[in-house]
């Protein structure tokens, strides 16, 4: 039997960490992963501090550890001080893939000028992807309708499991064998 698939969800925010304010983003990775996969799978979500140490251990921890074939974060993307999630994802990362957040600012500038402010990007640490989403509930879905048709077909480039779609909601791109 294969193992289960795991997916995780981090939501990199001082003040939700510190329950300040509901987290909002994970829950709404969570229900859009409901909404367009038909393999099962199981995330494991962290809530965390936009501290540099503690997101790199966190998403070592999940794709090391936890061996999930993709982790989700959210927030930390802009330009403030305190918002470093693409370092640290590029600090746990052996290669970068720089597509998934061109792709993302160019479908998101259709939506927000505030688009541009966003630093997020993507890359491989093991065999996870790790993906960065802006920490805006709503920018969760705008960007995942432009990268997820790529996602499962990356994921079986790194050796990992075969994630279906329901493709009346979203069709994966797969190559032509
Ligand atoms: N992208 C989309 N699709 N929708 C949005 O609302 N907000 C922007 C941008 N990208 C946004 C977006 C804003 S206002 C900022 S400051 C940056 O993402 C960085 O956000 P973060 O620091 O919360 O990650």
């Amino acid at each position: 039997m294969s193992l289960p698939i795991r997916i995780g969800v981090v939501t990199v925010s001082d003040r939700a960490s510190q329950g300040v304010y509901e987290d909002r983003g994970g829950p709404a990775i969570r229900e859009y992963l409901n909404e367009v996969l038909t393999s099962p799978f199981d995330v494991v979500a962290r809530v965390i501090s936009d501290d540099q140490p503690v997101i790199e251990q966190t998403l070592r921890e999940l794709a090391l550890t936890e061996r999930c074939c993709l982790v989700i974060t959210t927030g930390g993307t802009g330009p403030a001080f305190r918002d470093v999630t693409p370092e640290a994802t590029l600090a746990v990362c052996e290669k970068e893939m720089p597509g998934f957040g061109e792709l993302m600012r160019q479908v998101s500038l259709q939506k927000v000028p505030t688009a541009i402010l966003s630093r997020q990007t993507a890359g491989i640490c093991g065999q996870a992807l790790i993906v960065n989403l802006p920490g805006q509930p709503r920018a969760i879905r705008e960007c995942l309708d432009a990268v997820f048709p790529a996602i499962p077909y990356c994921i079986v480039l790194l050796n990992g499991p075969f994630l279906t779609t329901d493709e009346c909601r979203l069709v994966a791109f797969r190559p032509k064998k």
